[in-house]
């Protein structure tokens, strides 16, 4: 079976990056957290939600989970449904 990771920040730069490195090149499932804070931050400019789509479209079986990071039982909640191999941390507020 193969193996899950969980990304938080999954529609950011590096977020992004590390769920099509897991699942192109190790053939990981990936699962994303992101809920675009980014355009909370810096705006419509900020907005990450063309990447949220283009892993949705280009990564097969990638799941996207729209969830604020620092909602701490819903991520508890999330790893205990999940329960990932690994977590990669890519968000601003880890
Ligand atoms: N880009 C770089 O060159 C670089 C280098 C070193 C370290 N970092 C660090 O890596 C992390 C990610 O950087 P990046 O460039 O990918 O940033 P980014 O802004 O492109 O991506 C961060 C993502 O996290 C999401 N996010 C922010 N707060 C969130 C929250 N509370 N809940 C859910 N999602 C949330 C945003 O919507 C965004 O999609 C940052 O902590 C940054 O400081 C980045």
């Amino acid at each position: 079976m193969n193996k899950k990771l969980l990304v938080t920040g999954s529609s950011g730069l590096i977020g992004s990056e590390v769920c099509v490195h897991f699942a192109q090149e190790l053939g990981w499932q990936i699962r994303g957290v992101d809920n675009n804070q980014r355009a909370v931050f810096f705006g419509p400019q900020g907005d990450t939600r063309w990447n949220q789509q283009r892993l949705q479209q280009s990564l097969p079986g990638f799941i996207h989970h729209e969830l604020d990071i620092r909602d701490r039982a819903g991520v508890l909640d999330l790893i205990k449904e999940i329960r990932p191999d690994a977590i990669a941390q890519a968000s601003a507020d880890g």
